[in-house]
């Protein structure tokens, strides 16, 4: 690593960190929990039992909301205090800021708990959330951009390493994405309509909707990819100088990629066609960043045979790699026109959630919380075997289901006889897509159950470790 010759271990500020750790899973097991009730009500539709808060269209934005702001963002928060003092050989700038961005984010997740049932939402995908909390979550972004880089200024070592590169992008992208995103004019504390109109709100969403994925799904992850990996390998980062090139190629690239949400709309031609292009070019810096990860390994491959952790964190690249080769595909308008409203978008969607955003935070969990609470490992290996086996199974049954799911669905909708009429009509699409709906129930069933086993084997971590005590008790160490 590129600050192990630092002399001596200077005093980190964990306690936000470990707090963050623990309700990452907590909130992982409710937002899929979410997810197989959805899922579940798409094979049986009669599972709302005719109550309006549990309706698919209530529940699905709590689903995405759970799993990507509150189980992917407490990793974040979690992984990326951890890893900044570690690299920048400095304890957390200004923890009491620290603590109030825990306070802030979790205040977002209890309103969006409360709010979303309740039918109350913007109506823009993934930034659901109305006004009000909005700007609870921009105030509270802005305390964690000084925590993170309050560290990063204040650090001890000359070098920033490259994982710090992922997390500072993501949270100056993420910030400027939500404050353009959403703004808006409220019209009571409940309701508000968007700042744009039309297709430019459209193209604002999409340009948001696509970099939510590609820094806060993808770089905040790299940069936690970057650091665990190695740490966990025991070996340096297989090329330095490709994870630099990554950096910058990947975040100058993902920018103009927005567009392949919108092929075949009002968008202007030509605007879908650069996102296309774009589209294709991101699969060089993604694989560049894979093999990186991936050959990270070369020498020590033999590690992979009895470690758990290392498996999750390797296979989660695996997935990586094919998400973003599947993602630049579909991008392309003939794909585009066979893939767009099937499930075979879900399915890809989920290859990235479950095979690379899930396994990649279990994995770096699994390393970080015996570390967070004065243990050298997790209270039991074969359970982390157990989970990483009952993971991976439902990934694969989840996917592949979607995937024959939805390139069938594309096939029925566009047969046409030949004096032009439809071969299928839309329900018997429904009707043919209903075993696979059950098989991803399953699938994520299986999935949720290794998050319950990592909890039982979190508790179990805890209870029977020690907790170092913490090494900078005062709040305003920094004043
Ligand atoms: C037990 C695991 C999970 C299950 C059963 C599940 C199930 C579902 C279902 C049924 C939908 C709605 C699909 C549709 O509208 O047709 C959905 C959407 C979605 N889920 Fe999951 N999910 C799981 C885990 C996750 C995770 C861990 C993430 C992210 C880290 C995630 C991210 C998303 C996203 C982004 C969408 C929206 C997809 C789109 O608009 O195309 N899910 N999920
Ligand atoms: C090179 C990288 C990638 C490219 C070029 C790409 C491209 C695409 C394309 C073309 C779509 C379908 C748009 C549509 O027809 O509506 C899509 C949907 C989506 N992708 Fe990717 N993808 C990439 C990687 C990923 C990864 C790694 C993840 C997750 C971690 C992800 C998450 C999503 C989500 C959530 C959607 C659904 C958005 C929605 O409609 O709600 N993508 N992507």
């Amino acid at each position: 690593m590129a600050n192990s010759s630092a002399p001596a271990q200077p005093a980190y500020y964990d306690s936000v960190g470990r707090w963050f750790s623990v309700v990452a899973v907590l909130y992982g097991i409710v937002g899929m929990l979410v997810g197989v009730i959805v899922a579940a009500q798409l094979a049986w539709p009669e599972l709302n039992f005719g109550i309006p808060y549990i309706t698919y269209g209530r529940l699905r934005p709590l689903h995405t909301n759970a799993v990507i702001f509150a189980f992917g963002g407490c990793v974040l928060f979690a992984t990326s205090y951890h890893v900044v003092q570690r690299t920048c050989q400095t304890k957390l700038f200004a923890p009491g800021l620290a603590w109030f961005t825990f306070l802030g984010w979790n205040l977002t997740i209890v309103l969006a708990v409360i709010t979303l049932p309740l039918g109350i939402t913007s109506g823009k995908e993934y930034a659901e959330l109305e006004w009000p909390i909005d700007l609870l979550i921009a105030v509270t972004w802005v305390a964690y951009a000084i925590v993170f880089f309050g560290t990063v200024g204040t650090r001890k070592v000359r070098h920033i390493y490259v994982a710090n590169w992922f997390f500072g992008a993501f949270i100056l992208a993420v910030a400027l994405l939500h404050i353009v995103n959403s703004a808006a004019v409220p019209v009571s504390l409940t309701k508000s309509y968007s700042a744009y109109a039309g297709v430019q709100d459209a193209m604002i969403q999409w340009w948001y909707g696509h970099n939510a994925v590609g820094f806060f799904l993808t770089a905040a992850f790299l940069g936690m990819m970057y650091y665990y990996i190695p740490k966990q390998a025991a070996r340096p980062v297989y090329s330095y100088r490709l994870s630099i090139v990554h950096f910058w190629a990947l975040i100058f690239t993902y920018m103009w990629a927005g567009p392949h949400h919108l092929h075949y709309t009002a968008l202007p031609d030509w605007t879908q066609s650069v996102g296309m292009i774009f589209s294709l070019i991101l699969l060089a810096p993604s694989w560049g960043g894979m093999i990186n990860g991936i050959m990270t390994l070369s020498g020590a491959w033999h590690k992979l045979r009895d470690d758990p952790i290392l498996k999750f964190l390797i296979v989660s690249l695996s997935f990586y790699g094919m998400s973003t080769f599947e993602g630049p595909m579909m991008s392309i308008k003939t794909v585009n026109a066979l893939s767009h409203y099937t499930d075979w978008t879900v399915g890809h969607v989920h290859s990235g959630a479950l095979g690379w955003v899930g396994l990649v935070s279990i994995g770096s969990l699994y390393h970080l919380i015996p570390r967070m609470f004065g243990r050298t490992s997790m209270h039991s290996t074969r359970a982390i075997e157990l989970h990483f086996w009952v993971a991976t199974i439902g990934i694969v049954l989840y996917i592949a289901a979607m995937w024959i799911a939805g390139v069938m669905q594309g096939l029925m909708w566009r047969a046409v006889n030949p004096d032009g009429t439809l071969v299928y009509s839309f329900v018997e699409g429904v009707k043919a897509t209903y075993p696979f709906y059950v098989i991803r129930v399953i699938g994520g069933a299986l999935y949720l159950t290794g998050m319950v086993i990592m909890f039982w084997n979190v508790i179990m971590t805890i209870r029977n470790g020690k907790v170092e005590p913490v090494a900078i008790p005062a709040v305003h160490a920094h004043a």
